[in-house]
This record gives structure tokens, sequence and C-alpha cells, in this order.
């Protein structure tokens, strides 16, 4: 039973990180391409989507929950079509989970199989249940997508990972690093610059060891050149970056194109050189700092984020105090903080001292605390000054507010039309409540022709 009179509709739930955000565009321009048409809920869908994570527990056990309820709206369509994708479907194990305790799912799709939705949604239409998580395919594919970020871009420069901390389950369900050619990189890039995006963000697990499996002995530095030697008023960024590859023939190229963002996400996981020994970070505390310095030394007014982890088996009390350390003197602009979650099939599952939850548990808070006061501190610095921003789009909480961001990554809220989305204009900032910065538009030449001022 098709609940919209006409289309066919598809509603796609997106766990987990850009990488994802990003998976999703895909998926969602192979099912347009398809004839679906994207609806606002899995009631009113005829696919439905699960593009899912397994990076921490709490999310995992979050889909479950999600996907048994689909069991009921299958009670009302029957020919409701239940995908499941991305990292969790690729864990050892859960396929065979979900046939044997989620029989009603069509389709389990791996990490490197979209290439094969269509033919999988063309299956369950003849009510075939199709699956594989075969990802030694890994078949990365032109795929049509179907972008809801303008004016942001996003544009896959590598897949998977080969650097296995010992927490993390991504190389296992991601695999070996892959890099894209650089033409097909470049020829994205000018396409997207061409339909008018404003910013584009590239994406891998590690932006950083880009090339190092291509025989022409591109690097990531390279791809940097080439971008930032391109035409046109745009914004480049990246993400992530593994502080033990941060070059500086990358620093340099961030410093040399004004297109490229002074903007860094460059995860720490821990101030402490002993946790990250045992995370097989394969950076110090030290090397981390000087890195910093140096980073800091050619752009002074980079914005500098990262993720962090708290908990993490044998972490103790000193450990996480000069975490906590490293925080205050990093001056991060804002921080990702996680409570270290068990993954089965990576080395720190079996390490001994696991940390009891309730000492987690008041460790991130403290980490938080300890982050927003940094981020107020900074945003404080702001106030009273202008900031480039480039228009994002309406603020979902705040009526008639915009929001954009400054080249260093922070979020602004503003009053101003919303023809300017797209534009880059000047804000000044305001006030500033810790992560959040209000700012008014700066009348320049361009919006007073527009507001007709
Ligand atoms: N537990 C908690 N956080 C994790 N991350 C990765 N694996 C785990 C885990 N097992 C965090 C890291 C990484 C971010 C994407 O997720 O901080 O940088
Ligand atoms: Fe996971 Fe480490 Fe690879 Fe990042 S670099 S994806 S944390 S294994």
């Amino acid at each position: 039973m098709t609940l919209s009179e006409d289309n066919l509709n598809y509603f796609i739930h997106t766990y987990g990180c850009q990488m994802n955000i990003h998976d999703s565009e895909k998926i969602a321009g192979i099912l347009e391409s398809m004839g679906y048409v994207s609806c606002n809920s899995a009631e009113n869908a005829d696919v439905v989507v699960f593009n899912t994570c397994c990076i921490r527990e709490t999310a995992e056990q979050k889909i479950y929950g999600h996907i048994g309820a689909i069991k009921k709206i299958k009670k009302n369509n029957p020919d409701l079509i239940t995908v499941i994708c991305g990292c969790m479907s690729q864990q050892e194990g859960v396929a065979e989970k979900i046939k044997s305790s989620y029989p009603f799912v069509d389709v389990v799709l791996g990490t490197s199989n979209l290439n094969l939705l269509k033919d999988a949604i063309l299956s369950a239409q003849n009510r075939k249940k199709y699956s594989n998580v075969d990802f030694l395919q890994n078949r990365e594919e032109d795929f049509p997508q179907s972008r809801t970020s303008y004016p942001n871009a996003w544009v896959n420069i590598n897949y998977g990972c080969n650097n296995f901390c010992t927490y993390c389950i991504v190389p296992y369900v991601r695999g070996r690093e892959r890099s894209r050619p650089m033409a097909e990189v470049m020829a994205e890039v000018k396409q997207l610059l061409s339909q008018g995006y404003k910013e584009i963000t590239l994406l891998g697990q590690n932006v950083n060891s880009y090339g190092h499996d291509l025989a022409d002995g591109v690097t990531f530095a390279k791809l940097l050149d080439e971008i930032g030697r391109l035409d046109g008023k745009f914004r480049l960024r990246f993400m992530t970056s593994h502080p033990k590859d941060l070059s500086q023939d990358v620093i340099d190229a961030i410093a040399s194109y004004p297109n490229i963002c002074d903007n860094i996400h460059l995860p720490v996981q821990s101030g402490s050189t002993e946790i990250l020994r045992r995370m097989n970070r394969r950076y110090t505390r030290d090397a981390y700092l000087a890195l910093i310095d140096k980073i800091r030394a050619k752009l002074p007014d980079v914005g500098i984020t990262t993720d962090i982890m708290v908990g993490f088996p044998g972490e103790t009390e000193e450990d996480f105090a000069d975490t906590l350390d490293l925080v205050r003197r990093v001056k991060y602009s804002s921080a990702f903080c996680f409570v270290y979650s068990r993954r089965k099939g990576t080395p720190a599952y079996s390490m001994d001292d696991q940390v009891p939850y309730p000492v987690k548990k008041d460790r991130i808070t403290r980490l938080i605390a300890c982050q927003n006061e940094v981020t107020k501190q900074i945003s404080q610095t702001m106030v009273d000054k202008r900031y480039e921003v480039l228009v994002e789009g309406a603020n979902s909480h705040y009526q008639d507010t915009m929001c954009g961001r400054t080249e260093s990554g922070r979020l602004v809220n503003f009053k101003c039309d919303e023809s300017l989305v797209g534009q880059f204009v000047t804000v000044q900032i305001e006030r500033a409540s810790s992560a959040t910065l209000w700012g008014k538009l700066v009348t320049e030449e361009k919006c007073r022709k527009i507001f007709h001022l």
C-alpha cells in the first residue's frame, strides 16, 4: 500500500558522522533516480533506510530501538521496504542478528555496497530478501547525489582507515584506506563550484594520508594546492586530520590560499602520553602541543576543534588531569567529548582496567564544563569584532534568524533576509553566550542594493 496517492516515498534515518550524512545524500540520489520522493516520516514511506553508526554502544542501542519500531508500521503497510546499511551492518554477526531478530527487514548492505542498493530495492519490491556486507568489493562509485546542504557540499577524498586506534571500530567496518584519484576529486569540486556551491568540505577518516595508495605521488597538500588555485570566491574545509600525519606542507597550503579556511579539526583523544600510547595514537602529548604551536605560528587566527574521550581503560585521575590541562592550553574553539565505549573486536575491549561508569560520568561532566569555559572565553574576545560569514540558512530555533559560519568555523546567528543564503556577508558580533554568537549584519554596498537602502 502506498500511503501517498501519486508518489513512491522514501525516508532515511541517518546516524553518526559527516561521512554518513554524505552517504545518505548518495542513498537519496539513488532512490530518486528510481522515482522515489523524499517524505518526512517512516509512516508515510514506501522505503525506509537506516544509515547506521556503531562507533559507540549508545548509538547502536538507539538504532536497534528505531528498527524495532518499524514492525508496527509494517503491520499497517506490509509493502514497506526496510533497508539497513552503514557501519553497524558491516560488523561481524550483525547481518545474521538482523535476519533472526528483525525478520521484517528486507535489505542489509555493508559500507561499500551502495552500488547494490538499486538491485536490492528491486528484489525487495518482488518480495525477495537481499543481504550483502562484502566490503572487500570496495566499490565506491559515482552515484547520483541529492545534496541537501546548500551552500555547503561534501566531497569524499578517501575511504576507510589504516590506523587501528585500539578503541575504534572504524577500520573493521570501513576497511583499508582507499584514495579517490585526484582528477576525480577535482572534477567533482569544479562541478560543485560551477553549480554555485560556496563551501566544499573534503571528507576522509584521515585526510592527511590522502594519496599514499595512489601511484602518481599526489599528497593532501598537493590536492589543497590544486583546489586553492581555483578561481572564484568559495571556502574549502576538510576533516578529519590525524595529528601524526598533519604536515608542514598542509599548514603552508592553508596559509597560502585565502579560499582554504583557517580551521582544523584535530582529534587529540587524550592529554596523557601513556593513554595515547595505549590508544595507539602514535603521538605524545608534547608532540601534539608542538604541532599546535607550529599551526598557530603560521595561522594565528586558526579555529582548532577536537574529539576527546574520557574513561579509556587504565585512565587514572592524573591522566584525566593531563587532558583538562591540555584543553586549557590548546584553547579549542569547540570539542566533541565522548565517554569511551567498549567495542567488540577492538583491542581495548579486552584491556583489563576498564573504568567504572560513575567515574566516566564524573569526568565527562568536568571535561565539558572545562571546554565550555574555554569556548566562552574565546567567544568573548570576538564581541564587537567583524567577521566574514557565509550565510547558511534559517536558524530553526529562533524566528527570523539566519545563521552562518566564520572562516574559523564559529556559528553566528543574525537577522538578515533569506535571499542572502549562499552569500558572504560581514557580521559584527554583539553578544556571546558560551558557544553561541549573536551578531548584526553590517550593511555593505551589496546589502544596501538588496535591501534598497
Ligand atoms: N568510544 C568512544 N568514542 C569513540 N570514538 C571512536 N571510537 C570510540 C569509542 N569506542 C570517538 C573518537 C573519534 C570520534 C569520531 O569518535 O573521539 O575521534
Ligand atoms: Fe578510528 Fe583512529 Fe581511524 Fe580515526 S584514525 S577512524 S579514531 S582508527
